[in-house]
């Protein structure tokens, strides 16, 4: 009998030793909303540039496709509606940090989406979640927070308040690790690190103080490092589900690191959503039960 070898199990061409790592995929619950409402009418980072043109049909027809791949994956994909007056809706990510069924909804750093937490706290209470809190100070939920095996990863600098760490602290009950981001291109930490699998992300070192790389690299010692060219195509705006990683098409050479590490890559054009700051995972908020 001949034995199939599907590019999750097959050796790689290089002799990396976690090519041999078996991945598995996990079957995950995402939370998305639908970009019918996405414009550029404000600029809280420097890739938004309201005089620039954009076209929403071509926003939703992209969305569609990541949305459409990670159903196909076999991952449980829901919506929640988006609202004409918040053009940044699309950005599922920002409105919460979802780990055991517990749910800190964002407090958004600029007035310009302040008025989505709303949304998300009503959603998240309308579903049956029990534990729903608000943050207290400015946290943009995944764009920020980053759930790995061993600690919740927190972005600060741009957007997230470092004292809303505290308050992860205490809903999760897991340690969480700060990690200052110093480049305005890279202000929320899922522009600069993803998370791959349990214990194992992809990071721009040069977006983070030396402290905080640092401690990437004594928490991640074999992470994989991207080079700028991958990240300012967003590269590290990936979703994982531990064999499949979604991620910006033009983020090749990310791409074949990661299939040298036996991951399955799935290239997507969002280059409409980057015009104002965001990418495949932005555009996914993982709900974690
Ligand atoms: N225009 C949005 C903002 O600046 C983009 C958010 C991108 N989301 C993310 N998770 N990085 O807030």
């Amino acid at each position: 009998m001949t034995e199939l070898l599907t590019p999750a199990t097959a050796p790689a061409a290089t002799s990396l030793t976690t090519a041999r790592i078996p991945r598995r995929a996990r079957l995950r619950h995402f939370l998305m909303c639908r970009p019918d409402f996405f414009d550029v009418t404000y600029s809280i980072n420097p890739w938004m540039n309201p005089a620039k043109p954009t076209s929403n049909a071509l926003a939703v027809a992209q969305w569609e496709v990541l949305h459409n791949l990670l159903v196909s994956l076999g991952h449980h994909v829901q919506t929640i509606d988006p609202d004409p007056a918040l053009p940044d809706m699309v950005f599922a990510a920002n409105g919460a940090t979802v780990v055991d069924d517990k749910v800190l909804v964002a407090r958004f750093r600029h007035p310009e989406r302040d008025g989505e937490s709303a949304h998300y706290v009503d959603w998240f209470r309308a579903q049956g979640f029990a534990e729903v809190v608000q943050a207290a100070y400015p946290n943009e939920g995944e764009g920020d927070y980053l759930t790995t095996g061993r600690a919740i990863l927190a972005g600060n600098g741009f957007r997230s308040d470092p004292r809303s760490q505290a308050e992860a602290t205490e809903l999760f009950g897991r340690p969480v690790v700060g990690l200052q981001l110093v480049d305005p291109r890279f202000y929320h930490l899922d522009t600069a690190l993803a998370v791959l699998d349990q214990d194992e992300v992809m990071y721009y070192p040069a977006a983070f103080s030396q402290e905080s790389r640092a401690v990437l690299r004594a928490l991640f010692p074999d992470a994989v490092i991207a080079t700028e060219a991958d990240a300012v195509v967003f590269g590290l705006n990936a979703v994982s589900d531990g064999l499949n990683v979604i991620l910006p098409e033009a983020a090749t050479g990310l791409a074949a690191q990661l299939r040298e590490r036996g991951f399955r890559t799935h290239g997507v054009d969002l280059t409409e959503l980057l015009k104002a700051g965001g990418s495949a995972k932005c555009c996914t908020l993982e709900l974690r039960h």
